[in-house]
Protein backbone atom coordinates (compact mmCIF):
# COMPACT_ATOMS: atom_id res chain seq x y z
CA UNK A 1 0.00 0.00 0.00
CA UNK A 2 0.95 3.33 -0.96
CA UNK A 3 0.57 6.00 1.98
CA UNK A 4 0.53 10.04 1.88
CA UNK A 5 0.68 11.80 5.08
CA UNK A 6 1.22 15.65 5.68
CA UNK A 7 2.24 16.98 9.06
CA UNK A 8 5.12 13.96 8.90
CA UNK A 9 7.58 15.73 10.80
CA UNK A 10 5.93 16.06 13.76
CA UNK A 11 3.51 14.51 16.65
CA UNK A 12 0.47 12.22 15.38
CA UNK A 13 2.34 12.26 11.51
CA UNK A 14 5.55 11.52 12.50
CA UNK A 15 4.37 8.54 14.62
CA UNK A 16 2.14 7.58 11.37
CA UNK A 17 4.94 7.41 8.87
CA UNK A 18 7.18 5.30 11.68
CA UNK A 19 4.12 2.65 11.99
CA UNK A 20 2.85 2.41 8.23
CA UNK A 21 7.09 1.62 7.09
CA UNK A 22 7.77 -0.52 10.30
CA UNK A 23 4.01 -2.69 9.02
CA UNK A 24 5.89 -2.74 5.36
CA UNK A 25 3.74 0.07 3.77
CA UNK A 26 5.59 2.77 1.26
CA UNK A 27 5.14 5.94 2.72
CA UNK A 28 5.37 8.94 1.08
CA UNK A 29 5.97 12.22 4.22
CA UNK A 30 5.14 15.67 3.36
CA UNK A 31 6.46 18.69 5.51
CA UNK A 32 7.28 22.24 5.09
CA UNK A 33 11.06 21.92 6.45
CA UNK A 34 13.26 20.10 4.39
CA UNK A 35 15.79 19.87 7.49
CA UNK A 36 12.71 18.17 9.47
CA UNK A 37 12.51 15.28 6.14
CA UNK A 38 16.15 14.64 6.38
CA UNK A 39 16.23 13.93 9.96
CA UNK A 40 12.83 11.70 9.83
CA UNK A 41 14.80 10.16 7.03
CA UNK A 42 17.76 9.31 8.97
CA UNK A 43 16.06 8.46 12.09
CA UNK A 44 13.54 5.82 9.96
CA UNK A 45 16.72 4.69 7.65
CA UNK A 46 16.79 0.70 6.83
CA UNK A 47 13.07 0.84 7.87
CA UNK A 48 11.36 0.51 4.33
CA UNK A 49 9.89 2.43 1.40
CA UNK A 50 10.00 6.14 2.94
CA UNK A 51 9.92 8.82 0.02
CA UNK A 52 10.28 12.59 1.01
CA UNK A 53 7.86 15.13 -0.39
CA UNK A 54 8.94 18.72 0.73
CA UNK A 55 6.12 21.29 0.49
CA UNK A 56 4.08 24.16 2.27
CA UNK A 57 0.02 23.00 3.01
CA UNK A 58 -0.29 26.81 2.15
CA UNK A 59 1.01 27.41 -0.99
CA UNK A 60 -1.52 26.33 -3.64
CA UNK A 61 0.83 26.17 -6.40
CA UNK A 62 3.88 24.59 -4.45
CA UNK A 63 1.33 21.92 -3.00
CA UNK A 64 -0.07 21.11 -6.55
CA UNK A 65 3.63 20.71 -7.86
CA UNK A 66 4.78 18.23 -5.32
CA UNK A 67 1.02 15.73 -5.51
CA UNK A 68 1.01 15.87 -9.16
CA UNK A 69 4.56 14.39 -9.64
CA UNK A 70 2.57 10.95 -7.43
CA UNK A 71 0.19 8.05 -8.39
CA UNK A 72 -1.50 5.43 -7.49
CA UNK A 73 -2.07 6.43 -3.72
CA UNK A 74 -4.17 4.07 -2.03
CA UNK A 75 -4.27 6.22 1.74
CA UNK A 76 -3.54 9.97 2.20
CA UNK A 77 -3.58 11.23 5.86
CA UNK A 78 -3.98 14.85 6.05
CA UNK A 79 -2.65 15.81 9.55
CA UNK A 80 -0.77 18.97 9.37
CA UNK A 81 -2.15 21.81 11.27
CA UNK A 82 -1.21 24.80 13.30
CA UNK A 83 -2.85 26.27 16.74
CA UNK A 84 -3.07 29.62 18.27
CA UNK A 85 -5.17 30.67 20.89
CA UNK A 86 -6.95 33.57 21.60
CA UNK A 87 -5.35 35.07 25.12
CA UNK A 88 -7.83 38.32 25.36
CA UNK A 89 -10.59 40.19 23.04
CA UNK A 90 -7.53 42.16 21.51
CA UNK A 91 -6.25 38.99 20.07
CA UNK A 92 -9.73 38.59 17.65
CA UNK A 93 -7.58 39.94 14.70
CA UNK A 94 -7.86 38.87 11.23
CA UNK A 95 -4.11 37.88 10.43
CA UNK A 96 -4.37 35.11 13.36
CA UNK A 97 -7.58 33.47 12.28
CA UNK A 98 -5.86 33.83 8.70
CA UNK A 99 -2.80 31.93 9.70
CA UNK A 100 -4.70 29.16 11.16
CA UNK A 101 -6.74 29.02 8.68
CA UNK A 102 -4.65 28.81 6.12
CA UNK A 103 -3.38 25.89 7.54
CA UNK A 104 -5.95 23.82 9.05
CA UNK A 105 -8.57 24.73 6.18
CA UNK A 106 -7.33 25.68 3.29
CA UNK A 107 -4.15 23.35 3.68
CA UNK A 108 -6.43 20.71 3.53
CA UNK A 109 -8.57 22.35 0.49
CA UNK A 110 -5.13 22.21 -1.37
CA UNK A 111 -3.94 19.06 -0.69
CA UNK A 112 -7.15 17.82 -1.15
CA UNK A 113 -7.21 19.59 -4.98
CA UNK A 114 -3.80 17.91 -5.75
CA UNK A 115 -4.08 14.43 -4.84
CA UNK A 116 -7.57 13.75 -6.28
CA UNK A 117 -6.39 13.01 -9.20
CA UNK A 118 -3.58 10.67 -7.93
CA UNK A 119 -5.71 8.37 -6.27
CA UNK A 120 -5.73 4.61 -6.93
CA UNK A 121 -9.02 2.42 -7.62
CA UNK A 122 -11.11 2.75 -4.06
CA UNK A 123 -8.51 5.01 -1.99
CA UNK A 124 -8.88 6.26 1.36
CA UNK A 125 -8.43 10.00 2.24
CA UNK A 126 -8.29 10.64 5.95
CA UNK A 127 -8.32 14.24 7.08
CA UNK A 128 -7.63 15.08 10.73
CA UNK A 129 -10.17 17.39 12.57
CA UNK A 130 -10.47 18.28 16.54
CA UNK A 131 -13.05 17.34 19.56
CA UNK A 132 -12.08 21.08 20.23
CA UNK A 133 -15.36 21.65 17.41
CA UNK A 134 -17.51 19.55 19.54
CA UNK A 135 -18.00 22.58 22.22
CA UNK A 136 -17.76 26.27 22.61
CA UNK A 137 -13.89 26.38 24.44
CA UNK A 138 -13.01 29.40 25.62
CA UNK A 139 -9.61 30.42 23.70
CA UNK A 140 -10.07 28.37 21.11
CA UNK A 141 -12.34 30.56 18.25
CA UNK A 142 -9.74 30.51 15.88
CA UNK A 143 -8.19 26.41 16.11
CA UNK A 144 -11.74 25.14 16.94
CA UNK A 145 -13.42 26.97 14.05
CA UNK A 146 -11.13 25.80 11.54
CA UNK A 147 -11.43 22.05 12.35
CA UNK A 148 -15.76 22.65 12.31
CA UNK A 149 -14.99 24.00 9.02
CA UNK A 150 -12.58 21.23 8.02
CA UNK A 151 -15.01 18.80 9.48
CA UNK A 152 -17.73 19.97 7.58
CA UNK A 153 -15.49 19.89 4.34
CA UNK A 154 -14.92 15.79 4.94
CA UNK A 155 -18.51 15.11 5.76
CA UNK A 156 -19.60 16.68 2.29
CA UNK A 157 -16.28 14.77 0.54
CA UNK A 158 -17.62 11.89 2.16
CA UNK A 159 -20.66 12.24 -0.23
CA UNK A 160 -19.06 13.71 -3.22
CA UNK A 161 -16.32 11.47 -3.63
CA UNK A 162 -17.88 8.42 -3.02
CA UNK A 163 -18.77 8.06 -7.20
CA UNK A 164 -15.62 8.15 -7.64
CA UNK A 165 -14.31 5.29 -5.16
CA UNK A 166 -12.53 7.00 -2.57
CA UNK A 167 -13.39 6.59 1.22
CA UNK A 168 -13.43 10.56 3.26
CA UNK A 169 -12.86 9.28 6.46
CA UNK A 170 -12.70 11.98 9.39
CA UNK A 171 -10.69 11.83 12.19
CA UNK A 172 -11.39 13.79 15.53
CA UNK A 173 -9.09 13.40 18.23
CA UNK A 174 -9.19 14.40 22.13
CA UNK A 175 -5.82 15.47 23.55
CA UNK A 176 -2.75 13.90 22.28
CA UNK A 177 1.01 14.22 23.54
CA UNK A 178 2.83 15.87 21.02
CA UNK A 179 5.01 19.22 20.75
CA UNK A 180 1.45 21.09 19.86
CA UNK A 181 0.05 20.10 23.14
CA UNK A 182 3.46 20.66 24.73
CA UNK A 183 2.83 24.28 25.16
CA UNK A 184 -1.15 24.09 26.72
CA UNK A 185 -1.01 25.52 30.34
CA UNK A 186 -4.36 23.92 30.88
CA UNK A 187 -5.44 20.38 32.04
CA UNK A 188 -5.61 17.71 28.83
CA UNK A 189 -8.05 14.99 30.94
CA UNK A 190 -7.76 11.77 28.95
CA UNK A 191 -4.49 12.77 26.74
CA UNK A 192 -2.98 9.94 25.09
CA UNK A 193 0.46 9.54 23.85
CA UNK A 194 1.22 9.71 19.48
CA UNK A 195 1.46 5.95 19.27
CA UNK A 196 -2.14 5.45 21.03
CA UNK A 197 -3.27 8.42 18.45
CA UNK A 198 -1.67 6.11 15.87
CA UNK A 199 -3.01 3.36 16.82
CA UNK A 200 -6.10 4.05 16.55
CA UNK A 201 -6.15 6.14 13.61
CA UNK A 202 -4.63 2.82 11.65
CA UNK A 203 -7.04 0.52 13.05
CA UNK A 204 -10.15 2.83 12.28
CA UNK A 205 -8.93 3.18 8.49
CA UNK A 206 -8.19 -0.47 8.33
CA UNK A 207 -11.74 -1.14 9.94
CA UNK A 208 -13.34 1.46 7.14
CA UNK A 209 -14.77 3.57 9.63
CA UNK A 210 -16.25 6.90 8.21
CA UNK A 211 -15.76 8.60 11.62
CA UNK A 212 -13.03 7.73 14.04
CA UNK A 213 -12.85 9.54 17.81
CA UNK A 214 -10.30 8.48 20.06
CA UNK A 215 -9.96 8.09 23.29
CA UNK A 216 -13.13 6.36 23.04
CA UNK A 217 -14.83 7.66 26.14
CA UNK A 218 -13.65 11.09 25.81
CA UNK A 219 -14.99 11.15 22.12
CA UNK A 220 -18.18 9.92 23.93
CA UNK A 221 -18.29 12.27 26.87
CA UNK A 222 -17.38 15.14 24.41
CA UNK A 223 -20.97 14.36 21.80
CA UNK A 224 -22.54 14.15 25.22
CA UNK A 225 -21.85 17.71 25.94
CA UNK A 226 -22.34 18.88 21.55
CA UNK A 227 -25.99 17.05 22.47
CA UNK A 228 -26.40 19.79 25.08
CA UNK A 229 -29.31 22.78 24.75
CA UNK A 230 -26.35 25.84 23.74
CA UNK A 231 -27.75 27.55 27.36
CA UNK A 232 -26.60 24.68 28.83
CA UNK A 233 -23.32 24.60 27.23
CA UNK A 234 -22.31 28.38 27.30
CA UNK A 235 -23.06 27.87 31.25
CA UNK A 236 -20.57 25.25 31.39
CA UNK A 237 -18.00 26.83 29.14
CA UNK A 238 -17.99 30.05 31.20
CA UNK A 239 -17.59 27.95 34.51
CA UNK A 240 -14.53 26.22 32.74
CA UNK A 241 -13.26 29.50 31.99
CA UNK A 242 -13.12 30.43 35.83
CA UNK A 243 -11.37 27.37 36.87
N1 LIG B 1 -2.16 16.97 19.64
C1 LIG B 1 -3.48 17.02 19.90
O1 LIG B 1 -3.91 16.95 21.07
C2 LIG B 1 -4.47 17.13 18.77
C3 LIG B 1 -5.83 17.04 19.10
C4 LIG B 1 -6.77 17.15 18.11
C5 LIG B 1 -6.37 17.34 16.79
N2 LIG B 1 -5.04 17.43 16.50
C6 LIG B 1 -4.67 17.67 15.10
O2 LIG B 1 -3.81 16.62 14.69
C7 LIG B 1 -2.91 17.12 13.69
C8 LIG B 1 -1.48 16.81 14.10
O3 LIG B 1 -1.22 17.51 15.32
P1 LIG B 1 0.07 17.22 16.21
O4 LIG B 1 -0.38 17.25 17.61
O5 LIG B 1 0.81 16.05 15.67
O6 LIG B 1 0.87 18.59 15.95
P2 LIG B 1 2.42 18.89 15.74
O7 LIG B 1 3.26 17.96 16.52
O8 LIG B 1 2.56 20.37 15.99
O9 LIG B 1 2.63 18.59 14.17
C9 LIG B 1 2.02 19.41 13.22
C10 LIG B 1 2.64 19.09 11.88
O10 LIG B 1 2.01 19.92 10.89
C11 LIG B 1 3.04 20.50 10.10
N3 LIG B 1 2.62 21.75 9.51
C12 LIG B 1 2.12 22.84 10.15
N4 LIG B 1 1.90 23.82 9.27
C13 LIG B 1 2.27 23.34 8.06
C14 LIG B 1 2.30 23.88 6.75
N5 LIG B 1 1.91 25.14 6.52
N6 LIG B 1 2.72 23.10 5.73
C15 LIG B 1 3.13 21.84 5.95
N7 LIG B 1 3.15 21.27 7.16
C16 LIG B 1 2.72 22.02 8.20
C17 LIG B 1 4.18 20.71 11.09
O11 LIG B 1 5.39 20.97 10.39
P3 LIG B 1 6.66 21.62 11.16
O12 LIG B 1 7.28 20.47 11.89
O13 LIG B 1 7.49 22.16 10.06
O14 LIG B 1 6.11 22.68 12.08
C18 LIG B 1 4.14 19.38 11.80
O15 LIG B 1 4.77 18.37 11.04
C19 LIG B 1 -3.19 18.62 13.56
O16 LIG B 1 -4.06 18.84 12.47
C20 LIG B 1 -3.89 18.94 14.87
O17 LIG B 1 -4.72 20.08 14.77
C21 LIG B 1 -4.07 17.33 17.46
Amino acid sequence: MKVLITGATSGIGRQLVADYLAAGETVYACGRSEAKLQSLQEELQGQGQLHLVPFDVTDHTGTLIALRQLSEIDCVILSAGVCEYIDEPSDIQGPLFQRVFAANYFGVVNCVEGIIPQLSEGARLVIIDSMARLFPFTRAEAYASSKAAVHYLANTLKVDLAPAGVQVISVSPGFVSTPMTSKNDFAMPMQVTAAEASNAIRSGIEKGKHQIYFPRLFGFIMRMLNALPLGLQLYLSKRMKKG
